[in-house]
Parts: C-alpha cells; sequence; structure tokens
C-alpha cells in the first residue's frame, strides 16, 4: 500500500522543510556542485574544476599541526592528555568552560590590536558564525521583521538569518562609482523604502571585513552607520569573521572600538552585537566554534540560553582554549598568516593586472573581487551567467558570480585563493590567462600574445560566447604555446 506522504511530501511537511529558504538552488551552490562532480587533482583528474568558490584558510596548517603535536595534552585522546577525558565527556553546562571563553576574549581582543576588552562573561557560543548570526535574529526581531544588509553581501546570509526565523533581509545598495562604500544616502534609502513597503526594520547587518569585497570598512563610515542604528532605534549586527584575515593597511576597526569613542559619538551598547568564529582566522569551519558576543545583558542571557542548539563540543572548547591560551604561538601565527595571505593575494591580483583584468583594490579576506565587467556581451545579469557558465564549465575555475552576493552590477566575481596550495594557484593562474588572452584577443593567437599581454587590449573586444574556450585551447596547441600543465615561463608566474 502507498502511503499518501510519500505521493506528496509537500503535504505532511512544515513550511520550513518545504520552502527553499535554504538557497542551495543558488548559482553560488552551483558552482560547487559543479565542482564536487569534477574536483581537480593534480595527477587524477588535472582537467577537473579548480575549487574558488570557497572561502577557506588553508595557509597555516603547518604552524597548527606542530603546536598540535608539541602539545600533546591539549588533547584528550592521547596518553598525555586522557587524563582528562572524562572531565571533558560529562561536562554539558552551556556558559562553555570558563578557559575557554576566557582565551576567546583575548584572542580577538590580540586580533584588534589590544586596543579593547573583550568580557568572556558575554561570550556565547553557538554552531559557526552561522549558528551565532541565527540566534541574534531570534533574540531581536519577530517574523516579518527586516535587517538592513548593504551589497554586495555573503549569499548564505539569506539562508542563516532568514530561513527558519522569518525575518527578511533589505538591501542597502552600494556600487562600485565608490568602491562599494556603504553611505549615509544609500542607508537612509533603504529605510525609506521599506517605511513604505510598511517593514519593520529591527537590525542592521554589517560584515567587516567584507565577503566578498575584500576590503576593510574606514573609521568615518562606522561612525556613521553607528549615528545611523541610534537615530532609527534598531541594532547593529556586526559579521567580524574575517577580522584576523586583514594582511595589509589600513588596519581593521572592529565595532567594539567605534562605541568605545565616546568623545566622538554617543552609543546605546544595548543595539551592539558581534557575530564572530574561528572559521576563517584560524582555518577552523570544521569545528564549528561560533560566538555571540553582546553588550546588551538581555541579548547575552536569551543567546546563552539558545546556545543548548549549537553548543561547541567540550573537546573542541578544550583544545582551542589551550592553543588559543598560548600567546606566543597565536602572536607568530597572527603574523605568518597575514605575511601568507599577503603573498598570495599579491601573486593572484598582479598577475590578472598584467592582463589588464581589474579586481577591488582590497586587503583582508580569503579571496578578492574581480572586474570582468570589460568581457560580458552586455551588462546584464544573463550575459553575466554566460560567462559565469563558460568559467566553471570551460575554463574549470568555480569562481562565484556578482549577482549571487546581490551585487547591483553585473560582470563582478569573487575567487577564492586561500583554500589551495602553491602549484594549484599557479594552475588556476594560468588556466585565467589563456583564457583571457584568448577571448580578449579574439584570432591573436600568437606565442607572443600569450607571453606579453598589452594593457588594454580587452577594452573594445566583447566576450564571443559563440568561440569554444576548448577549440581555443586546441589551437594553442597547434601554436605549440603552452599548456596549463607545462612548466610556466609567463610574466604572470615571474610576478610571484
Ligand atoms: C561573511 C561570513 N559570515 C559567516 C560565515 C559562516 O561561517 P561559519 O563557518 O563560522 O558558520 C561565512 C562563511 O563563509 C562568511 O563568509
Amino acid at each position: 500500500m502507498e502511503f499518501s506522504s510519500s505521493r506528496n511530501p509537500q503535504q505532511i511537511l512544515s513550511k520550513i522543510a518545504t520552502n527553499d529558504g535554504h538557497g542551495e538552488n543558488s548559482s553560488y551552490f552551483d558552482g560547487w556542485k559543479a565542482y564536487d562532480s569534477d574536483p581537480y587533482h593534480p595527477i587524477n583528474n588535472p582537467n577537473g574544476v579548480i575549487q574558488m568558490g570557497l572561502a577557506e584558510n588553508q595557509m597555516c596548517f603547518d604552524l597548527i599541526e606542530d603546536w598540535v603535536l608539541s602539545h600533546p595534552e591539549a588533547s584528550i585522546c592521547t596518553p598525555e592528555g586522557v587524563k582528562n577525558l572524562m572531565q571533558t565527556a560529562i561536562f554539558q553546562d552551556y556558559h562553555g568552560l570558563p578557559k575557554f571563553r576566557t582565551a576567546v576574549a583575548r584572542f580577538m581582543e590580540k586580533v584588534r590590536g589590544d586596543r579593547v576588552k573583550f568580557d568572556p562573561n558575554r561570550i556565547v557560543m553557538s554552531g559557526g558564525a552561522t549558528g551565532a548570526h541565527e540566534t541574534l535574529a531570534f533574540c531581536i526581531a519577530d517574523p516579518g521583521d527586516a535587517f538592513l544588509v548593504p551589497t554586495p553581501y555573503y549569499p548564505a546570509y539569506d539562508r542563516d538569518l532568514r530561513w527558519r526565523t522569518g525575518l527578511k533581509l533589505l538591501p542597502i545598495v552600494c556600487d562600485s562609482s565608490n568602491g562599494f562604500k556603504v553611505t549615509m544616502e544609500a542607508m537612509e534609502d533603504a529605510y525609506e523604502k521599506a517605511q513604505e513597503a510598511n517593514i519593520r526594520v529591527k537590525g542592521f547587518l554589517l560584515n567587516n571585513p567584507s565577503n566578498p569585497l575584500g576590503t576593510v570598512l574606514d573609521r568615518e563610515t562606522l561612525r556613521d552607520i553607528v549615528k545611523f542604528i541610534n537615530d532609527k532605534n534598531i541594532h547593529l549586527i556586526c559579521d567580524e569573521i574575517y577580522s584576523a584575515t586583514v594582511f595589509s593597511q589600513p588596519d581593521f576597526i572592529s565595532i567594539s572600538e567605534i562605541i568605545e569613542e565616546e568623545h566622538e559619538i554617543q552609543c546605546n551598547k544595548d543595539l551592539i552585537h558581534i557575530g564572530y568564529s574561528l572559521s576563517k582566522d584560524l582555518g577552523f569551519p570544521g569545528f564549528r566554534v561560533g560566538i555571540v558576543y553582546s553588550y546588551n545583558d538581555a541579548v547575552v542571557s536569551c543567546a546563552r540560553k539558545m546556545s543548548s542548539f549549537g553548543l561547541v563540543s567540550t573537546q573542541t572548547q578544550h583544545l582551542v582554549a589551550s592553543m588559543l591560551s598560548d600567546e606566543e604561538f597565536v602572536d607568530k601565527f597572527l603574523a605568518k598568516s597575514s605575511e601568507r595571505l599577503a603573498e598570495r593575494h599579491g601573486t593572484f591580483t598582479r598577475g590578472l593586472a598584467q592582463l589588464d583584468i581589474g579586481t577591488l583594490k582590497g586587503n583582508a579576506g580569503l579571496y578578492f573581487w574581480m572586474d570582468l565587467k570589460k568581457l560580458l556581451r552586455e551588462p546584464t545579469v544573463e550575459a553575466e551567467m554566460e560567462l559565469w557558465r563558460i568559467i566553471i564549465h570551460e575554463v574549470k575555475l568555480n569562481v562565484s558570480p556578482g549577482s549571487s552576493f546581490h551585487c547591483s552590477e553585473p560582470g563582478w566575481f569573487r575567487v577564492c585563493f586561500a583554500n589551495m596550495d602553491d602549484e594549484t594557484m599557479r594552475v588556476a593562474l594560468r588556466r585565467i590567462q589563456k583564457f583571457v588572452i584568448f577571448h580578449c584577443k579574439g584570432s591573436d593567437s600568437s606565442a607572443a600574445a600569450a607571453t606579453t599581454p598589452k594593457k588594454n587590449h580587452c577594452r573594445n573586444s566583447k566576450l564571443k560566447l559563440s568561440l569554444s574556450f576548448r577549440r581555443l585551447e586546441d589551437r594553442m596547441a597547434q601554436h605549440h604555446i603552452m599548456s596549463p600543465h607545462s612548466p610556466m615561463a609567463s610574466p604572470l608566474v615571474r610576478a610571484t
């Protein structure tokens, strides 16, 4: 007998279970699927897709592995650490281990140059920043309420903040004319639109440093935002998950510094909350160490109760507390991490600049924001998606299209660079190089053209989407131009 539920699951499940609020159907996740079905491997699958759509930090695992090996007592599954196994296994307090909260608060201070203090009693655990943001949304807003969020923004906010809470996200539209600055005018405009639509705005979600832009906000903008939210009496939720990925000037300025500037600004601290995790700064997304840090006592208390749904395991707390309490290690890690991110970012962006491909000037994050507007057939989202499909399926790079970040201008792409080794990075650069040279130069496929790209060579050219990149590859081979897997002799590599 067939049960009715197996014929139509929509009828017996909840609205949350059957709506597509998870966002899995977006191009952002499609790119991941393309990678999953054909992943690049230098030996087993050298023509596979290279994953450049994942903001993962793999740059310093040598340092972390060394630390773990030289501190066997920090793990509970070693002869040196097993004496802590029982206490760790039975501990289940949702306040978290005091040594964990103290170590995380201290780490957050260090990352902010010791210019601010964090109170360990305000550290609340969550399952990654994903859990932190949802918890904050549950504490602050009711279904149907809205948060304003500057564009472009991290695609999974649509899932994290909206799906289970019933919250709305309303865009504050920013564009490249001023480097995607968040202006007072754009904030007021978004707020006014919400009022016209009769939507109650309860908060402002700010991501600093920004994913996808790779930029940090300046002091003036942060002050403007604090003035704005105080004026409207709405909450400010600051996602500072990339705070330690800043690799060059200007320094990162945390919201926690701005609200201490009492001579400059009047702020109701009850409106200020930070979402954080160790997923990016330490590269631990698998550990699910998320943090809600709120200046509002009621939010701390409510978030702590809610944290039962997303606690960090005590085993992870134990390890992280030991590691982050080693200040010498933390200092070395932070310095090396910035150094390596700066080098990787520089290699990629200089390589692209030599091809006259622009990137937004950035100094943070695990990615950069690449401008391919001049390769679009026309300035539309459809044309952006056509170009993106070529990049995924023919160039075999999973980069993420700007439209998936709600970018208001077609032609921008986020390119992640910290989730691969040096050799994969070189292969990725060679693929971009070949792609740009052939699509921009059209039939000019001489070997010289491949190694000495001229400035502005794409300025007036449009992408010929009918031209198969694979056919072009064949032509490259006929002209004895290097294959993506041969040793590099191009200016791109010399730039590294
Ligand atoms: C801006 C931003 N916020 C939050 C998250 C979620 O992080 P977590 O893995 O800690 O849940 C990410 C992950 O990519 C992110 O880029």
